[in-house]
């Protein structure tokens, strides 16, 4: 063979070699890049905790001071999330600063969750998976083979119909159940920066829940010092944006983690121990908590051992480091850790700080996830053999396998051909999103500095007073 040729191919092996290797590499690279550009962008103005001025130890003392109490006023990663959670972040229950707009907001979602009792709520929860579960079958054509969902998407109806019986105190209307799920979608979407966000998708729910509010149809009441525009925004943010994706990725982390151990799987089925589910949730949410980084802007000095944390600072409480911080094997996924260690005892906090604005849901959460995984486990086999992250870019490749109605008991075979399958399209579709979310990201980081939704909504309060 000729030098040239010789050159050749061992230049087209090269290509190929790094080609097929892209899923195991790039991925990863793109991931980093993307953390320098948004600190580049956004400039580096938080505190990581934990990290080297606040401890693992120190995490829940500073996270519950009185003076991490500062919400959107005076943090540019404001901007970021309010962009992200528009319209009307300026109402949204996480992102008030603490006053009497606030008060009022939180009572009523306290008020609106705790209307229903805890039978209710299992109620609501098994009627509306029953409907939206047969309805999902019916859409895929009755059949016993086992066919691929996205879980988050498959759970986002079941969501939207409980969050709008619990707001409107009737069933959901089809078309009202839509609206919810695309603008629902269309956030947690362009929080992972898989896809821009769309606001004519989001005002289209507004100007339906603006009508319904006109019409008198919200039967619990509303924050009585809001507008009416600002009321649809509350309820928009609060139950068709924050609950329904919430509990639509906990779900689907809890059903990917069930899916990806076919023990634990015929465990749960056999339901010899009626607690394991419970604490395979406990575990889901541990492992793998929704919150990526919650802020806090300090109003005051916060004391740390010789030193203090001026008044002014961005506190980053990073979930997920501060959960696997908690010992050797804290970052694995072992359920029955919670026999052996008593709740207190973990670094875990999944619904936030009880003295901070925790989650006015981490009553309901629980049990209602508990009710939804219930009823997809009585209908389907899961198996997975996608990638699983705190963030769920993926949005939760599953494969179902419907359990024949007469003999539910009969597990079936674990489509060993078809996970291969899932497994390598899972790992080249990482490369491809892994790009779009590097391209996106970057835009909407920018986009949200250019359109400073929060800073220019203080610079406007500021200015009247
Ligand atoms: C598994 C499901 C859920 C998890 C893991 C979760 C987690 C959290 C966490 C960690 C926080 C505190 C963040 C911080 O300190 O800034 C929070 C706040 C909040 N969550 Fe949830 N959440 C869930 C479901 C829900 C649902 C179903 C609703 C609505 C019904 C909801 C509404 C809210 C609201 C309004 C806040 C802001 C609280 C405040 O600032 O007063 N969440 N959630």
């Amino acid at each position: 063979m000729s030098q040239a040729a010789w050159s050749w191919w061992v230049a087209a092996a090269l290509a190929v070699a790094v080609l097929a290797s892209l899923p195991y590499w790039l991925p990863g690279v793109v991931v980093g890049l993307r953390v320098r550009i948004f600190a580049l962008v956004n400039g580096d103005e938080g505190i990581p905790v934990p990290g080297k001025v606040v401890g693992t130890d120190d995490f829940k003392r500073v996270y519950a001071d009185p003076a991490a109490d500062g919400r959107s006023r005076g943090a540019a990663l404001s901007d970021l999330f309010w962009y992200w959670l528009a319209p009307g972040p300026e109402v949204h229950q996480e992102h008030l600063e603490p006053g009497p707009r606030y008060d009022d907001v939180a009572r009523t979602t306290r008020r609106t969750i705790a209307r229903l009792r805890k039978d209710d709520w299992e109620e609501l929860v098994a009627r509306c998976a029953a409907r939206e579960f047969d309805r999902l079958d019916g859409a895929a054509g009755v059949s016993d083979r086992a066919r691929v969902v996205r879980l988050r998407d498959a759970m986002m109806p079941l969501w939207a119909s409980v969050y709008y019986e619990v707001v409107f105190d009737e069933p959901c209307p089809p078309q009202a159940r839509d609206l919810i799920v695309a603008n629902a979608n269309d956030v947690v979407s362009a929080l992972k920066c898989t896809r821009l966000r769309h606001m004519r998708r989001r005002d289209r729910l507004t100007r339906y829940l603006r009508g319904r509010i006109a019409d008198g149809a919200v039967p619990h009441g509303l924050p009585a010092t809001l507008s009416e525009q600002e009321q649809a925004y509350y309820l928009q943010g609060t139950y068709f944006n924050t609950a329904v994706v919430q509990m639509s990725e906990g779900m689907a982390h809890l059903l990917l983690a069930i899916a990806a151990r076919p023990e634990l799987q015929r465990r749960l089925r056999e339901n010899q121990d009626p607690a394991l589910l419970d604490r395979v949730i406990d575990e889901t949410l541990r492992v793998y908590p929704l919150f990526g980084v919650a802020h806090r802007i300090t109003t005051a000095q916060i004391a740390l051992g010789e030193t203090a944390i001026p008044a002014g600072s961005v506190l980053l409480f990073n979930y997920a480091e501060y959960h696997h911080a908690g010992g050797p094997d804290a970052a694995e996924f072992d359920p029955d850790r919670w026999l052996r260690e008593h709740l207190a005892q973990v670094n875990n906090i999944p619904f936030g700080i009880s003295a901070n604005r925790p989650c006015p849901a981490r009553g309901i959460a629980p049990l209602t996830m508990r009710v939804a995984a219930a009823e997809v486990l009585r209908r389907y086999a899961l198996s997975t053999s996608a990638g699983h992250t705190r963030s769920l870019p993926n949005r939760g490749p599953c494969l179902l396998t419907p359990l024949a109605a007469d003999r539910p008991d009969d597990e079936p075979r674990r489509p060993a051909a078809r996970l291969a399958l899932l497994r390598v399209r899972d790992r080249w579709e990482d490369v491809w999103r892994s790009l779009v979310q590097l391209v996106l990201g970057t835009y909407m980081v920018w986009d949200a500095r250019r359109l400073r939704l929060c800073r220019n909504y203080f610079a406007a309060q500021e200015a009247e007073q």
